[in-house]
């Protein structure tokens, strides 16, 4: 059974939901019936990952009922705007096969065009109120971008879902997020964006840091374990991708062990400032080749 966090409107979630980013459709649906066959309850998806028809069916194929399910997504940068991401809803719901969407956020901020970032949140914000969307938020926003948002709109974003994990902490945005009291969910929480295959240059892979290796040595655990219980213990909501059976169940296993208040330190302190991912200040998202198709 889940730890559940509670969403700054009551909502309540599972603070680990699986993760399907770059999970090929084919695998995708099997990956989802796993993980609810093993106790998840929240999955993370988003329109740009092209899979959520297979979320869907995952869903149905495991048994569990839609409304014991968390499910996230996300509008992509293309659908910003008034109606368009309105539209955007019906798009990702169809897809999913359900009448309403538990969390719904916004991808990426587009600083360039950010007059169309907060129409898009405005339509969130009418989602919310007509009962489509249970709780509405946003990723990859840095401190300036959540201060800009919150100008201009008047719900809270209930989360903000970005890069993070040992080699990438982001304190800035996490005290933006707690003071403005958005959940932080952590993308990339074990770090693959350090070590997905495919990805260019040579990265360090989290996973082998030695610091994290001992901690999980002295547990009897592994690495991706210690660092989702580091996650946990500090309140943020993570979502570990894996399409691997014995990896799903892996890092769902992680409520009966506690590290201790120097070992989080530990961890936190190994902090590179680096980002794996591409920076939001220095993309225009709307400029990559994504358009999300009809249902
Ligand atoms: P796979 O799907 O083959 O399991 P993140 O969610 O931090 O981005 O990490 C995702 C990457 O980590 C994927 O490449 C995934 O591959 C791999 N992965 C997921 N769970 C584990 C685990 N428990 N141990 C090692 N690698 C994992």
């Amino acid at each position: 059974m889940d730890q559940l966090l509670t969403l700054n409107n009551g909502v309540t979630m599972p603070a680990i939901g699986l993760g399907v980013f770059q999970s090929p459709p084919e695998e995708t649906a099997a990956a989802v019936e796993t993980a609810l066959g093993l106790g998840y309850r929240h999955i993370d998806t988003a329109a740009g990952y092209g899979n959520e028809r297979e979320v869907g069916e995952g869903i149905r194929r495991s048994g569990v009922d839609r409304d014991d399910v968390f499910i996230e997504t996300k509008v992509w940068v293309s659908d910003y705007g008034r109606d368009e991401t309105l539209h955007a809803f019906d798009k990702s719901a169809t897809k999913l096969g359900v009448e309403h969407i538990d969390l719904l956020i916004l991808h990426q901020p587009m600083p360039q065009h950010f007059e169309r970032t907060v129409a898009a949140y405005e339509a969130l914000e009418q989602l919310l109120t007509d009962g489509k969307v249970r709780a509405i938020g946003v990723s990859n926003f840095m401190p300036h971008h959540l201060t800009a948002l919150r100008a201009e709109t008047e719900v809270v974003p209930a989360v903000n879902q970005v890069e993070l994990h040992p080699y990438f902490t982001q304190r800035a945005v996490q005290e933006a997020d707690s003071s403005l009291g958005v959940l932080t969910q952590a993308w990339s929480p074990i770090g693959g964006i350090t070590f997905y295959p495919g990805w260019g240059e040579e990265r360090t892979s989290v996973l082998e840091d030695p610091t994290i290796r001992e901690i999980a040595g002295a547990h009897g655990r592994t690495p991706a374990q210690v660092m989702l219980r580091w996650h946990i213990q500090q309140a943020r909501s993570v979502i570990p991708k894996s399409t691997n059976p014995d990896r799903i169940a892996q890092n769902f296993d992680v409520h009966d062990f506690e590290l201790a208040p120097d070992e989080l330190v530990s961890i936190d302190d190994l902090d590179r400032g680096v980002r794996g991912g591409p920076d939001p200040d220095a993309v225009d998202p709307s400029s990559w080749d994504l358009e999300i198709p009809e249902a």
